[in-house]
């Protein structure tokens, strides 16, 4: 893709539902060019020499923070990463005039995790540069399912017709919603599973199966997708202990056995062993979880360049993608 063929067009990545399936593919197009990057013994690109990236992270995060921080590095661009206990937000500074500070210091994108779910919308509408979010409250986590959907795409080929199942606290979570709508619009038939509190009949309005019977759930899938019990976002128990939760809905190697033969199993991170995984089945030849993590560089290499790119109006970027 270049600038004379611009499908492209968004400052900002918010969320998966405002874009097009024409969209989500030329983010997996860019990030192929990059990823092939990756295996060369000179990693580094031009594309966002002379630019700045500052990380906002209001939240804890290990692979999202770090992979785009790696991103941007590989852009050429410099990063500041900025974890809220050590910024003025502690003294009472608001969200925006945060931003406003470091658009005014000269930053070209935002990248903001935060625990409202809304944030970086709020913000988009409030900055002039670029906002990507890295992980909004329950809402949205766009990059995440990217990276999902990239190695999805990676081992099948295409998501048309794939049965893929999103399994744990689906209720609580933004990877589960992005990963709804990214997956949807790619043509997988998607079935999210766990028991009822945590994955409420509500969810059959967003075109996907609602299952709380784990064989059923898993019997056929050609990947399963496995999420913590997000407890920093539950403000109630909703089951009795974590331990009758493994008993009912953790994936064991017996479990595992009701999914298609050549069907992965994916997680985002972090993951706790022995609780919604079996330590042994995260590790195995089935599991690409790491594959995932790697793959978190090109979605975020990709976003990064083609926002700043539109952010742009237009203008060339200083070296032509990718070299
Ligand atoms: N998957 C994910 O968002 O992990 P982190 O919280 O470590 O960034």
């Amino acid at each position: 893709m270049t600038h004379s063929d611009p499908i492209w067009q968004r400052k900002d990545l918010i969320c998966i539902e405002e874009l097009t399936r024409i969209e989500v593919e030329a983010i997996f197009e860019v990030a192929r060019s990059f990823k092939h990057t990756m295996e060369r013994s000179v990693k580094k690109l031009p594309s966002l020499r002379g630019r700045t990236v500052v990380n906002l992270f209001m939240e804890p995060s290990t692979r999202t923070r770090i992979a785009f921080e790696i991103a941007a590095k590989r852009l050429s661009a410099d990063v500041i990463s900025m974890i809220s206990n050590t910024s003025s937000l502690t003294k009472g500074e608001t969200l925006k005039d945060t931003a406003r500070n470091i658009e005014a210091l000269r930053a070209d994108i935002i990248v903001l995790r935060h625990p409202a779910s809304g944030a970086p919308n709020y913000l988009r509408e409030r900055v002039g540069i670029p906002v990507i979010n890295a992980g909004d409250g329950a809402h949205a986590h766009p990059t995440q399912a990217l990276l999902d959907a990239f190695t999805l795409l990676e081992r099948f080929g295409t998501l048309e017709g794939k049965r893929i199942t999103i399994l744990g606290d689906i209720l609580f979570s933004r990877v589960a919603r992005s990963n709804i709508w990214c997956l949807s619009k790619l043509g997988a038939h998607v079935t999210v599973a766990g028991p009822s509190t945590l994955v409420p009949d509500g969810f059959s309005r967003l075109g996907v199966t609602v299952s709380h019977d784990l064989r059923q759930a898993l019997e056929g899938a050609d990947a399963v997708m496995l999420l913590r019990i997000q407890h920093e976002r539950q403000t109630s128990t909703h089951f009795p202990s974590l331990g009758e939760y493994t008993s009912m809905f953790g994936l064991n190697k017996e479990r595992a056995a009701w999914l298609r033969p050549d069907a992965i199993i994916m997680h985002p991170g972090p993951i706790n062993r022995g609780v919604e995984i079996d330590s042994e089945l995260a590790d195995s030849n089935r599991s690409v979880i790491l594959e995932q993590v790697t793959n978190g560089i090109a979605i975020r290499m990709a976003v990064l360049y083609l926002c700043a790119s539109a952010a742009q109006r237009g203008g060339e970027m200083s070296q032509p993608f990718p070299v």
